[in-house]
């Protein structure tokens, strides 16, 4: 199929943008409500699955998801779809969606082939082990969150240019023009989008001092229904539509990045974006109940974890305990407490630390880390530190995710990320996009906690154009050697147990994907030593239970957005969109 950007497909694909409005981003109805899954989840959430024939986007932003769907109903394959998506969202989707941040991806060929796709953002050349610390060294509040300073190389365009270049069908105009008449036309916020950008206006003013970008042209709040136009932003991805890699590395973005960078004391510099790649690298595999588990390895502390948490759950019965039972949650917790352990001390940029893989997922070394485990009691924190018999096994609030699948059945997953929300807050003038934070995912000293309190050492400090650690953990599941279901969310932190539940509601407890994304969640990240809970997600007696074994629980607002898409027993897909925002499944 041969279509130009000029072709009626973007005639089409601007015609949704038009007509996307509050009141048209409601979810697909159920095409099969004799056997519909519907979604009573027993705590909490109903929104209902999506279900597809043959093909499914779950993304966070209606727009995305049917810029994505349409990719595919005009012949295009999963690897065009989420090139469109990707776009799509950094223009709806401002607070996480990206062209100045990275992400990875985790893709399953319709012929079984798997790979991944590294795009974290790397530091720049300039950058130093304590660069985020005073004379005394002391962490400097804010320095490594907010700000010129905050910023890695972003990954987003050069991942999107390669994988198109391997695995595209669609011309690249084309993927990249929905976009570009977004940003143009303008996009309609929805209420959490408005809140969104009202929260963060005052950083925006503080950084971004005589810039306009994300704000009113009369200063007043922004309300639901509001359309953004984004000129500046329109113009770059038209850069990146005509130039590929060079719209975004070279040329007038890249004048306009290293000129903010200088503006406000940035490293990024013209050298660090020429030498900026994307990395194909081997996915990791493991097991669970005879299904096959495949992640995002290093420097994704997310894939590991995963299975190194699934391996200890592998032996607990944890379908006749039920869900967010005592039982259950005592024992996911005890184990995510001992896992994340390990990943301060041993998880970096597997190309500038030794990380002890084999040692990390044997099953043995494993078990040896429940050792002092006890099913009456928790076990603090400061009585846990990292494995220690490791290296003798050898040495052999924002992101966002979206899953699709394609009429061929190859899938996609992919979570990007600015690190937190809007991340860095500067937006590079004249060019209208947000750059990331993503240096705080680095540890910026030995113990000191990050945006996410999460404590790391000498595996994950700052070194010139190493790639800071990430939890971000797209996953697919096979079942008897075929396509079961594609995983991933947001969250910091939080990702790699929120994709252990949704993976666990699925195979343990016979969830639908929609019931699975629904059921309210719990984390525990070793430190702090608290159980962060959804509000419901235990019951007033479990709870009580669960303290009197020594937990203490801090009640946070959500724990991520899970984008889900199952193929059921008949081949037909549903898809799941987390009802903790805006997200949206498109199917047919
Ligand atoms: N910036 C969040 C993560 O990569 O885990």
């Amino acid at each position: 199929m041969n279509i130009s950007f000029r072709t009626p497909l973007c005639i089409l694909l601007l015609s949704i943008a038009f007509s996307t409005n509050l009141s048209a981003q409601q979810p697909e109805r159920n095409p099969f409500s004799q056997n519909s899954a519907v979604s009573q989840s027993p705590q909490g959430y109903t929104k209902e699955g999506v279900f597809g024939h043959k093909a499914m986007v779950v993304s966070a932003h209606p727009l995305a998801s049917q810029i994505g769907a349409e990719i595919l109903r005009h012949g295009g394959n999963a690897f065009d779809a989420t090139v469109a998506v990707q776009f799509a969202l950094a223009v709806a989707f401002p607070v996480a969606g990206n062209i100045g941040g990275g992400g990875f991806i985790v893709a399953r060929m319709a012929n079984g082939k798997t790979i991944s796709l590294d795009f974290r953002e790397a530091a720049p050349m300039n950058a130093s082990r304590d660069m985020y610390l005073d004379s005394a060294g002391n962490v400097v509040p804010r320095l490594s969150t907010f700000g010129h300073k905050a910023s890695g190389v972003p990954g987003t365009v050069d991942a999107m240019v390669q994988l198109h270049k391997k695995y595209g069908k669609l011309p690249w105009k084309a993927l990249v023009q929905p976009a570009v008449d977004i940003a143009r036309h303008g996009v309609f916020l929805t209420v959490r989008e408005a809140e969104g950008l009202n929260e963060v206006r005052e950083a925006l003013e503080l950084y971004n001092p005589g810039k306009a970008y994300f704000c009113k042209p009369d200063k007043s709040p922004w309300r639901a229904g509001d359309k953004l136009v984004q000129e500046d932003l329109a113009n770059t991805l038209e850069r990146i539509r005509d130039k590929g890699r060079n719209g975004f590395y070279r040329g007038k973005t890249a004048e306009l990045l290293v000129a903010e960078m200088k503006r406000g004391g940035g490293y990024i510099t013209q050298q660090d974006l020429d030498a900026y790649s994307a990395k194909w690298r081997t996915p990791l595999r493991g097991s669970y109940r005879g299904h096959n588990i495949i992640t995002m390895p290093p420097p994704s502390a997310g894939g590991v974890g995963l299975l190194q948490m699934l391996t200890l759950l592998e032996a607990q019965p944890l379908k006749e305990w039920g869900v967010n039972t005592e039982k259950s949650a005592h024992c996911m917790i005890e184990i995510e407490r001992r896992v994340y352990a390990d990943r301060a001390e041993y998880l970096g940029d597997p190309d500038f630390y030794n990380v002890p893989m084999k040692g990390l997922l044997d099953a043995q070394y494993l078990r040896s880390r429940m050792s002092n485990y006890s099913p009456e009691k928790a076990t603090p924190s400061t009585e846990i530190t990292y494995g220690k018999d490791v290296r003798s096994f050898g040495n052999t609030d924002q992101t966002t995710h979206f899953s699709i699948v394609d009429p061929a059945g190859n899938v996609v997953a992919l979570t990007t990320t600015l690190n937190g929300g809007y991340g860095s807050k500067i937006v590079v003038d004249g060019a209208g996009f947000f750059m990331n934070n993503e240096m705080d995912d680095f540890s910026v000293k030995p113990g000191a906690p990050n945006m996410f309190g999460a404590i790391g050492g000498e595996a994950n400090a700052i070194q010139p154009r190493k790639r800071m650690l990430s939890s971000m953990t797209p996953t697919i599941v096979e079942k008897n050697g075929n396509f079961s279901f594609a995983i991933g969310t947001p969250g910091g932190t939080t990702i790699t147990t929120s994709v252990l539940q949704g993976i666990i509601n699925i195979i343990d407890h016979n969830m639908t994907a929609q019931q699975a994304v629904n059921t309210k969640r719990f984390h525990h990240q070793y430190v702090p030593d608290i159980v962060r809970v959804e509000q419901g997600a235990f019951t007033s007696e479990v709870e009580s239970a669960l303290q009197r074994k020594g937990h203490t629980f801090r009640s946070i607002g959500t724990i991520g957005k899970l984008e889900i898409i199952l193929r059921r027993a008949d081949g037909s897909l549903e898809g799941a969109a987390d009802p903790r925002g805006d997200d949206m499944a498109v199917g047919f």
